[in-house]
């Protein structure tokens, strides 16, 4: 089966296309074949800073349909299309065939193609993850969330509007409108706006763009901040009076089914920029790696 490999970290250009085995199952995995993938920035940063162990398959995200089921699985069955963040350590999403366990599983919103549901476990399990287990956001909270029209940005606005919160989201102009449409109630030009003038009146900042020089004092006394890539200055957090951490995703099945159920529910939309055949691999993660998507790309595998 053709593959997307990487032997050696310091570019994207150091990927390949190959010809591996397709691989086998035990007992508690099932045989997926993949339709589609979804890109994280994390394929691209991977393969220049080398976060896992050499060789291995790129990418974590998939939707495709259980070719094979291993003999102590009994929730799915063959025929069934789904979708799934694998396991981090492994990477292993960008091939025809992944065998994975159903714990990073769910089935795919019925709703979505598989290019739009490939879209979905990283960045939306992430979003869940900020929103909801680290700022604990409630109706009538009032968020800034960052890079709002980007991967995670566009789930995290999702969620936090169905929630019944206030978002602020912060974009270039050139996606003004299109935040609007998904309803985001105001936004912030990063490009120029001066955010030491805006109004320390956040309860939650949901941060992508490790701003949280500029963030932070945006909160209110005993707001809750949260960035999904550097780690916070804790001596400002205390400074602000508010709670700031940073984390790295995990993939969990429970979550994926739910979020799963609020785009069958209509309540989250999937946005995608551009898609790429696996051929491609090198041109989309180096589309990718611009970081001026709109939604999320995707590598068209089947
Ligand atoms: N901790 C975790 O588990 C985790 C999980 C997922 C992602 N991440 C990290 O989170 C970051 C964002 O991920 P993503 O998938 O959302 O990336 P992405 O889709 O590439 O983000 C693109 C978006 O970022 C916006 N942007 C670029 N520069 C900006 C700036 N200076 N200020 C505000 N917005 C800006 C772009 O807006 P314009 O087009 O208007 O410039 C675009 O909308 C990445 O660093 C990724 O590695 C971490």
């Amino acid at each position: 089966m053709k593959a997307v490999r990487i032997y050696e970290k310091g570019a994207i250009d150091n990927i390949k296309i190959e010809d591996i085995p397709k691989p086998t199952i035990t007992p508690n995995q099932v045989l997926v074949k993949v339709k589609a993938c979804g890109i994280n920035p994390v394929d691209w940063k991977s393969t220049i800073h080398g976060y896992f162990e050499m060789p291995y398959t790129v990418g974590t995200d998939i939707a495709g349909i259980i070719e094979a089921v291993g003999t102590d699985v009994h929730d799915y069955k063959v025929g069934d299309a789904v979708i799934g963040s694998l396991e981090w350590a492994k990477q292993g999403a960008f091939a025809e065939y992944v065998a994975t366990e159903t714990k990073y599983i769910a089935l795919k919103p019925k709703n979505l193609n598989f290019q739009e549901a490939a879209a979905v476990p990283l960045a939306a399990l992430t979003a869940w993850q900020g929103l909801f287990d680290k700022l604990s956001l409630k109706k009538g909270h009032k968020i800034l969330i960052q890079a709002a029209a980007g991967g995670v940005g566009l789930f995290a606005v999702q969620y936090a509007k169905w929630t019944g919160a206030f978002v602020v989201g912060v974009a270039s102009p050139k996606n003004e409108a299109f935040l609007k449409s998904v309803e985001v109630d105001a936004i912030i030009d990063y490009k120029t706006a001066d955010f030491s003038k805006i109004t320390a009146d956040f309860d939650a900042v949901f941060d992508s763009m490790a701003s949280s020089e500029l963030t932070i004092p945006l909160l209110k006394k005993g707001g809750n901040y949260v960035s999904i890539t550097a780690k916070p200055s804790e001596e400002l957090a205390q400074k602000h009076g508010v709670t700031a951490t940073n984390f790295l995703f995990h993939s969990d099945a429970e979550q994926l089914k739910t979020i799963a159920y609020l785009i069958e529910q209509g309540h989250v939309k999937v946005f995608i920029d551009k898609q790429f055949p696996l051929s491609e691999a090198k041109d989309a993660l180096a589309y990718q790696h611009q970081g001026h998507s709109k939604g999320k790309n995707i590598l068209i595998v089947d």
